[in-house]
């Protein structure tokens, strides 16, 4: 039987079958974290979930039972920001102290998670209990290829350096392949000088990871 907090997330296009890329705000000591996450719906279980990878800063927060956001956004810069770290804290609505959601955020759901369960090596599994499902933008937007392929680089760049450690850096050079075709992408589908220079700043911050990879 599916609950009402379930058809809602369902309507959103929450799925089990396909990973919907959002965005997890928590608070880690006294500063605000945005993780750029993969979630699935287990409708038999009633719960949300995804992976989290070794490294993840998340990860620390959710070795404790915690209360979190989890952000439906659809601006590629906010996705950058999270990436790259660049201040996040204006960017934020607080609920509580330590409860917030992404100002720009289509929707947010409160979620409280599991103990993340080791599933491999390095590799942990979450599952998040739904609190609430807030909606907070109605209109519909029309879709561009800028979001994707902005999103898609960005989830090349974050594998850069664990493919290097586990790999070789062979495989580092083929993400960096993967990036340019995201570029070529973005130049097709607009002229929008912020949405070339985000992809341009993805792939030379790229270039300059493997550089310095390639260091040692
Ligand atoms: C769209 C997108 C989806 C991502 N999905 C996941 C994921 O499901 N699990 C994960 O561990 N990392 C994922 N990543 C990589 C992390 O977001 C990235 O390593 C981030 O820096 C982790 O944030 P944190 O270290 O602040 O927790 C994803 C990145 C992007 C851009």
């Amino acid at each position: 039987m599916i609950n009402d907090k379930f058809s809602v997330l369902l309507e959103l296009g929450f799925s089990e079958n396909t990973f919907s890329e959002v965005i997890a705000v928590t608070k880690l000591g006294s500063k605000w974290n945005c993780s750029p996450l993969g979630v699935k719906l287990n409708l038999k279980n009633r719960t949300l979930y995804f992976y989290v990878y070794e490294g993840a800063k998340i990860l620390s927060f959710l070795k404790k039972q915690n209360i979190f956001t989890l952000n439906i956004v659809n601006e590629y810069s906010v996705f950058l920001n999270c990436v790259f770290k660049r201040s996040m804290e204006k960017e934020i609505c607080k609920l509580t102290n330590t409860l917030g959601y992404i100002r720009v955020a289509d929707a947010y759901i409160v979620c409280e998670n599991s103990l993340p369960k080791q599933v491999g090596e390095g590799k942990y599994l979450v599952n998040a209990f739904v609190k609430e499902v807030v909606i907070l933008r109605s209109k519909p937007r029309v879709f561009n290829r800028v979001l994707p392929a902005i999103v898609e680089a960005l989830v090349h760049y974050t594998k850069i350096r664990p493919y290097a450690e586990i790999y070789g850096l062979t495989s580092s050079l083929e993400l960096l392949e993967k990036i340019r075709h995201c570029k070529d992408t973005v130049y097709h589908a607009s002229v929008d000088s912020k949405a070339r220079n985000a992809i341009d700043f993805i792939y030379e911050e790229a270039v300059k990871l493997i550089d310095e990879l390639k260091r040692g």
